[in-house]
């Protein structure tokens, strides 16, 4: 923070705004008004979007004086790694509405803070072509369980093999919410191929697709075949004139057998909404890696996935984006806790947005958290930069909250560190 400072001093123009309103701002009029509608919207009328941030409100932290500590130490130690600060990069989807190159942007970010990259299931590159601009830096990769359990093994396979040091199955999206903007807009980006990468990517999921284009081959040599190349042709179309807008995606999509065959078959198995516990389970024998559960917010759910063999939760409700009217992840937090006991990680995420925010979740009783349309907005201002200097600034905000509020480390901050108002 002393170097943030510093560089103010000596005439650093910032990529960034150094505060969440104006940086929201700045890059709501940067954004399309679809990549607006899709990262900043919520579900419903919205109430849990505003839940989440008046969460963080109720909670004040009460400073204290001289500890008689020049320094701070911010690092923690989170599923045997040492990381520099009690952040993550929470896994964003079809972030290439956004920018051309998002996540290759945002791993090369991450990478450079140090700070892990939860790589998203619904990406824009291939885990593959993130890895490679991220060597040896921390990144984990969120799973949507899909309804096709060989497509399930080779993604796991595919991280391992690909450098992620642990699994994140978001628990919480076997369906999308109801997202008015998204629906009012009729379109959502899925649908036109944007944030399919992982999927065109694989070896299963190329074979679903052979296979059902065969049969749908099949059935048109039956009869009725006019239709369905009209089909092919009106979806072609809107596929290529959203890619112009997206060559990232033209590519990924051009690569993969069909791409209106493959943007069906993803739309009809990306995620299970009959999923159980049980089938989580499986999860212990089918890869070497860790794994942690996505949108837990109930104590019992926190037990069943401790049961069940998880290494870690994830305290979320998607950022306001699943269930209009559920609990604020904050206010979820402190019960997740309690039934994890003291030792599992346990990470917050929905409504984060500064140093001063990661101190109270902290307090509340988690490890770290995760931070998301922060940084997307970022992206959408200054590309890789713009996604560094968010994450940054929230470092050394985090940084300066700590020092003046008179704790020396990140395991100092506890519950005695706050007040709470009604
Ligand atoms: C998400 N989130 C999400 N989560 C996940 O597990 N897989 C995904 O692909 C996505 N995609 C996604 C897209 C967009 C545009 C947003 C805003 C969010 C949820 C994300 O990981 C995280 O839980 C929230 O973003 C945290 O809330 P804040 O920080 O955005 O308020």
């Amino acid at each position: 923070q002393g170097l943030i400072y510093r560089a103010g001093v000596l005439g650093h123009r910032p990529s960034v705004p150094a505060d969440f309103a104006e940086l929201e701002r700045r890059a709501a009029s940067a954004m399309s008004p679809r990549a607006w509608a899709y990262v900043a919207g919520g579900a419903g009328e919205g109430a849990t979007v505003r839940a989440n941030r008046a969460a963080f409100e109720r909670h004040q932290i009460v400073p204290r004086m001289l500890p008689g500590q020049a320094e701070r130490n911010l690092s923690i130690e989170l599923l045997g790694r040492r990381l520099p600060a009690p952040l993550l990069v929470a896994p964003i989807g079809a972030a290439g509405l956004v920018h051309r190159t998002s996540d290759l942007e945002i791993g090369a970010a991450a990478a450079e803070l140090g700070l892990p990259y939860i790589l998203s299931n619904q990406g824009c590159s291939s885990m593959e072509d993130v890895a490679a601009t991220m060597g040896s830096a921390p990144r984990w990769f969120q799973l949507y369980w899909s309804t096709d359990e060989p497509l399930v093994d080779s993604l796991l396979a595919r991280a391992a093999a690909s450098g992620a040091e642990a699994i994140v199955v978001t628990l919480d999206t076997t369906m999308l919410g109801w997202r008015p903007q998204d629906l009012n807009l009729g379109s959502l980006p899925f649908s036109q191929g944007i944030g399919i990468a992982q999927y065109t990517s694989d070896p299963r999921f190329q074979e679903i697709v052979r296979a059902r284009v065969a049969d749908k081959a099949a059935q048109a040599a039956g009869g009725g075949g006019k239709d369905d190349v009209k089909v092919t042709v009106g979806a072609l179309r809107s596929l290529l004139s959203i890619s112009r807008e997206h060559p990232g995606d033209l590519r990924t999509n051009l690569r993969s057998p069909t791409p209106r065959a493959a943007v069906e078959t993803f739309l009809d198995i990306y995620s299970n909404p009959g999923l159980t516990w049980e089938q989580l389970g499986t999860l212990r024998d089918r890869t070497d890696l860790p794994f942690l559960v996505k949108g837990v917010l109930h104590p019992d759910d926190a037990r069943r996935a401790v049961e069940v063999g998880a290494s870690g939760l994830v305290v979320s409700n998607h950022g306001g984006r699943q269930v209009d009217g559920a609990v604020a992840s904050l206010d979820a937090l402190p019960s997740v806790r309690a039934a994890a006991g003291p030792d599992l990680p346990v990470i917050l995420d929905s409504g984060v947005r500064t140093g001063s925010d990661v101190v109270k979740a902290i307090a509340l009783g988690a490890d770290a958290v995760a931070i998301g349309r922060p940084y997307i907005y970022g992206l959408a201002l200054g590309g890789r930069d713009g996604v560094r200097d968010v994450l940054a600034n929230i470092v050394a905000e985090l940084d300066l909250t700590m020092g003046l509020s008179g704790v020396g480390a990140v395991s100092q901050i506890g519950p005695e560190l706050l007040q709470t108002t009604s």
